[in-house]
């Protein structure tokens, strides 16, 4: 639904030039929820508004449903951007008009009469929750309802696709749920494909179905979010994947532990598992069986892309041998990796 080809930009600041987006070759599928990470600097922002020309690609190509917009002409151009509905971490709303007005104005400016502005709205504020606020003003909502006005005005145009930018950054977890659950609804039902920039890796587990990481204006790994989750390829995405599973060194083995095997240490190892794995006895199961114990260090279970996804980090203790052992009947059925040893 939408193709980035060798998209490049380069913002000239002063006698400088800044290459926020380096040959940029991204494919999002339409009817997917596809996430764009990256620190701050990454080029997130100026990647979501290539996508509506919002900002000009210094070259490269970008389709949307079937059309190069950089080819397109001004007409051509304001026509295609209807099927493109884009919202900001901070909204963005006319302060000056009412909730309704608000979600109304893309078809005022189109043209449409009031009563197909009344069809069209009305739906809007029902799908949004926000029936009761209709003529309340934006300074009276919270950060939550305006971002659900700005949903409904990115809807008001019908779009095929929708972007945000930081939607959820400017708000608590829990309205950050809530607004999630809204732009999963809108996917699903209304069947537009959502490209999500974010440098939260929640939003990503939580609502994307594939995932990008952008850094220094290049992107550096693409997957689909299960197996980015399972088998990061990148030291920043490992970094990403390790923030949204909370895990942190443990300071009671921080001071022990080393990277490389000493005489008499033991294996500190990270176990990665998904779906039917999760409610297994594999780690009982390789106690009994070769004798060793486990010292859980850390254990998470979180739901990623609907699944349950487990992270556990264990130190084996036991003799050489058994220790090996207990480790290939795990990497049979799980994955496994050494992170270090503690003595
Ligand atoms: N109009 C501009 N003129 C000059 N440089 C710019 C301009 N817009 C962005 N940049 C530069 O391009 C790079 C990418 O910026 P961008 O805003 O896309 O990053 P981002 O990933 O969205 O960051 P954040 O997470 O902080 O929002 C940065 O180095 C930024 O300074
Ligand atoms: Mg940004």
């Amino acid at each position: 639904m939408i193709e980035l080809k060798n998209l490049t930009k380069v913002f000239q600041a002063g006698e400088k030039e800044v290459k926020a987006l380096d040959s940029i070759n991204l494919s999002v599928p339409e009817g997917s929820i596809y996430g764009v990470i990256g620190s701050s600097g990454a080029g997130k922002s100026t990647l979501i508004r290539c996508v509506n020309l919002l900002e000009r690609p210094s070259s490269g190509g970008v389709v949307v449903d079937g059309q190069d917009l950089t080819r397109l002409s001004e007409k051509g151009l304001r026509q295609a951007r209807r099927n493109i509905g884009m919202i900001f971490q901070h909204f963005n709303l006319l302060s000056s008009r009412t909730v309704y007005q608000n979600i109304a104005l893309p078809l005022e400016l189109a043209g449409a009469t009031q009563q197909e502005i009344e069809t069209a709205v009305a739906p809007l504020l029902e799908l949004t929750g926000l029936k009761d606020k209709r003529d309340s003003y934006p300074s009276q909502l919270s950060g939550g309802q305006k971002q659900r006005v700005a949903i409904a005005r990115a809807l008001a145009s019908k779009p095929k696709v929708l972007l945000c930018d930081e939607a959820t950054s400017a708000l608590d977890p829990q309205t950050t749920r809530s607004i999630l659950a809204l732009l999963k609804d809108i996917n699903r039902e209304l069947k537009i494909t959502v490209l999500i920039i974010t440098h939260e890796m929640d939003v990503v587990k939580t609502i994307c179905d594939r995932v990008a990481i952008l850094s220094h204006g290049q992107l550096i790994e693409e997957n689909d979010v299960e197996s980015f989750f399972l088998n990061p390829q990148t030291d920043l995405a490992r970094e990403f994947v390790r923030s949204a599973i909370h895990e942190k060194p443990v300071a009671e083995v921080e001071s022990r532990f080393q990277s490389e095997p000493v005489k008499g240490s033991r294996p500190v190892v990270r176990i990665t598992f998904v779906g039917q794995r999760v409610v297994e006895p594999l780690i009982t199961q390789a106690a009994k069986q070769f004798g060793t114990d486990f010292v859980i260090l850390q254990a998470d279970i979180e739901t990623v892309h609907s699944k349950s996804m487990g992270f556990l980090m264990v130190e084996i203790m036991g003799n050489e041998k058994d220790v090996e052992a207990s480790m290939n009947f795990l990497k049979e059925n799980v994955q496994v990796e050494v992170v270090g040893y503690v003595s």
